[in-house]
């Protein structure tokens, strides 16, 4: 008997999948790390010496997400599930894939719509409206944080992620600077044999590895002209 399973398509995707929201990405000119400094809010360091700045630049993270929507990028890939399996392994704090769609999203940075406590980060918790504000506590009693990862954290689902990304058949990232690590290195785990494309209107192939297809576009053009492809011509 012939076996015919779907092919899986893995998805991983940076701050450019969600630039035409209205979502800051951090590196391009005007991003977010030309504004703040990383050593200010985004480290373990930052949360202990100033936790009230860190909480005010996430919640204007969070402002900006809940009033941003799915753009064409994140309909498109919702749209793939039709006929493949697809998993979405994201670097972004939004919930743009979920509100897409998008039936399994791993996130690799963490989720600025949830709060952790910061003595125990099993109790994670979604955060009502725009605000996570000093005094908000967890069931044990200490500040709630962000549920983000930090530079100098441990990035907890990078295991899985390796691990979704080794079985895929089609690896497709998109609108990522490759900058930063563990995450960038997921690229290397793909199988050799897997079709392989970056989608970055300013994608570098020295970064990516000469067996990547590059389609230099936004994610709003170049990702539902991909998905057509693969919708039509790849089964
Ligand atoms: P970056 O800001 O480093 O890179 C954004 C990428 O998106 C660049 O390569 C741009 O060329 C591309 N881009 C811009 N507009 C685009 C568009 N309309 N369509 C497609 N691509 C577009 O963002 P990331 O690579 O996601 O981590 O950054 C990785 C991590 O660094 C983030 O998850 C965050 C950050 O510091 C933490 O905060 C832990």
């Amino acid at each position: 008997m012939h076996f015919c399973r779907m092919k899986r398509i893995v998805v991983f995707t940076g701050a450019g999948v969600s630039a035409e929201s209205g979502i800051k990405t951090f590196r391009d000119s005007g991003g977010l790390w030309e504004e703040h400094r990383i050593e200010d809010v985004a480290t373990p360091e930052a949360w202990r010496r100033n936790p009230g700045l860190v909480l005010e630049f996430y919640n204007q993270r969070r402002k900006q997400v809940l009033s941003a929507m799915p753009n064409a990028a994140h309909l498109a890939l919702k749209q793939l599930e039709e006929k493949f399996e697809v998993q979405i392994i994201t670097q972004n704090i939004d919930d743009l894939h979920e509100r897409a769609g998008s039936s399994k999203v791993l996130h690799l940075h963490g989720e600025i719509r949830k709060a952790r406590s910061s003595i125990d980060p099993g109790l994670v918790y979604d955060i009502e409206g725009e605000s996570l504000l000093t005094g908000d506590c967890c069931a044990l009693g200490s500040q709630l944080r962000p549920h983000i990862v930090w530079f100098g954290e441990s990035v907890p689902a990078m295991e899985e992620a390796i691990l979704m990304t080794s079985e895929a058949d089609v690896f497709i990232a998109i609108g990522t600077s490759l900058e930063v690590y563990p995450a960038a290195s997921l690229l290397l785990y793909a199988p050799e044999q897997a079709m392989k494309v970056l989608i970055d209107p300013r994608a570098s192939r020295d970064k990516a590895g000469k067996e990547f297809t590059i389609i230099a576009k936004t994610a709003g053009e170049g990702v539902p002209e991909l998905v057509h492809k693969l919708l039509n011509n790849y089964v």
